[in-house]
């Protein structure tokens, strides 16, 4: 069977976009293939973290992913930093893997710019991205656009490696979502919604007061025709509405914009925040009997184990290759 895996970092919150991008895409793939899903708790040392925060956010987005639909019968859960052998793959990788490379990524350079002393983890972050990937034999690997580049770099150090020391992994493929996944801020629609964005009222989190949820949206920016239709250039807020309208009813444009031919935006908005509220609500729920039971800790500990050992052949196989140890 086919591998997929995914990581979010657990910095923050958890946002709408998120949710549609990311987690939902999971949902699908986990009745197709063989499913890693895992808190990239590793890469979000990066940047500097506060202890005691970090530990919540790590808790926070296990408990999300389940709640969001994740079942646990289907994927393999876990976080990066319960298997020793996640960085010990990606030490072995580092060293096949040119400073030039790294220094070009487009994320390293926006975040070296923005931090004025960071440390050589911002730099060898997608070598650990790679380890991630290519340690368990990952065939596909859904991320949005901006770690398109990452994934790319994992292949070319697979089969770099693959050329160097005869075959030891698989070619992994990103699978980038739709145009229609990309979620934009309620108030800023031309900018992905971020949970970075200094604006709180343009983002959505998934945890959040229900009715606030529905102020923003009913406060969403839109423009002043009157027509609720699908055209992200001209209309990027009513567009950006009928987006996540569709992506949680499984409708398409051509019904929506059917459905409310002739309705005026405050209809369609009222519409809008119902469905995102009832699909929050059921998460928010689910939420609260899943954060901090036991039930997590069995997940957690079987994930820990089974991903414990794939990576532990794979980091023994890569070793003898390399002509380490005894
Ligand atoms: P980030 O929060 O940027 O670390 O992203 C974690 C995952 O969520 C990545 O796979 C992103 O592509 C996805 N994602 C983040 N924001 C959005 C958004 N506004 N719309 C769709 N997907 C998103
Ligand atoms: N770097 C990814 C992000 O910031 C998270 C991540 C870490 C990841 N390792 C991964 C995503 C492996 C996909 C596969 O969003």
């Amino acid at each position: 069977m086919k591998r997929v895996l995914t990581g979010l970092q657990p910095t923050g919150v958890i946002t709408l976009g998120n949710y549609i991008g990311a987690i939902r895409q999971m949902k699908v793939y986990q009745n197709e293939y063989d499913s890693f899903l895992f808190v990239a708790d590793l890469h979000s040392i990066t940047i500097p973290q506060e202890p005691d925060e970090l530990r919540e956010n790590i808790k926070s987005l296990i408990a999300i992913y389940i709640a969001c639909g994740i079942d646990p019968d289907k994927n393999t859960i876990y976080i990066q930093s319960e298997n020793p052998y996640i960085p010990a793959v990606s030490w072995l990788l580092e060293c096949n893997t040119y400073y030039g490379e790294l220094s070009r990524m487009t994320q390293f350079k926006d975040k070296s710019l923005k931090h004025t002393n960071f440390t050589s983890g911002l730099l060898t972050y997608p070598v650990l991205m790679a380890a991630d990937i290519i340690g368990v034999d990952t065939d596909y690997v859904p991320v949005g656009i901006d770690q398109k580049q990452h994934v790319e770099l994992a292949r070319d150090i697979a089969e770099r490696f693959n050329k160097k020391y005869g075959d030891t992994f698989v070619m992994p493929e990103p699978l980038i979502a739709k145009e229609g996944t990309k979620i934009m801020d309620l108030q800023n629609p031309t900018v992905k919604m971020s949970k970075s964005a200094e604006n709180k009222k343009g983002v959505i989190c998934v945890l959040e007061d229900l009715n606030l949820v529905r102020k923003k949206i009913m406060s969403a920016t839109t423009d002043s025709d009157m027509l609720i239709k699908f055209d992200p250039e001209n209309k990027p807020g009513i567009s950006n509405l009928i987006n996540i309208y569709i992506s949680l009813t499984g409708e398409t444009v051509e019904e929506v914009e059917k459905k409310f031919d002739g309705a005026n935006y405050g209809t369609f908005k009222k519409e809008v925040a119902d469905v995102v509220v009832n699909e929050l609500s059921g998460i928010q729920e689910r939420y609260k009997t899943i954060v901090g039971s036991d039930y997590i800790e069995d997940i957690l500990n079987k994930g820990r184990d089974r991903t414990t050992e794939l990576f532990k052949q794979k980091y023994e196989v890569m070793k003898q290759k390399i002509g380490l140890g005894r």
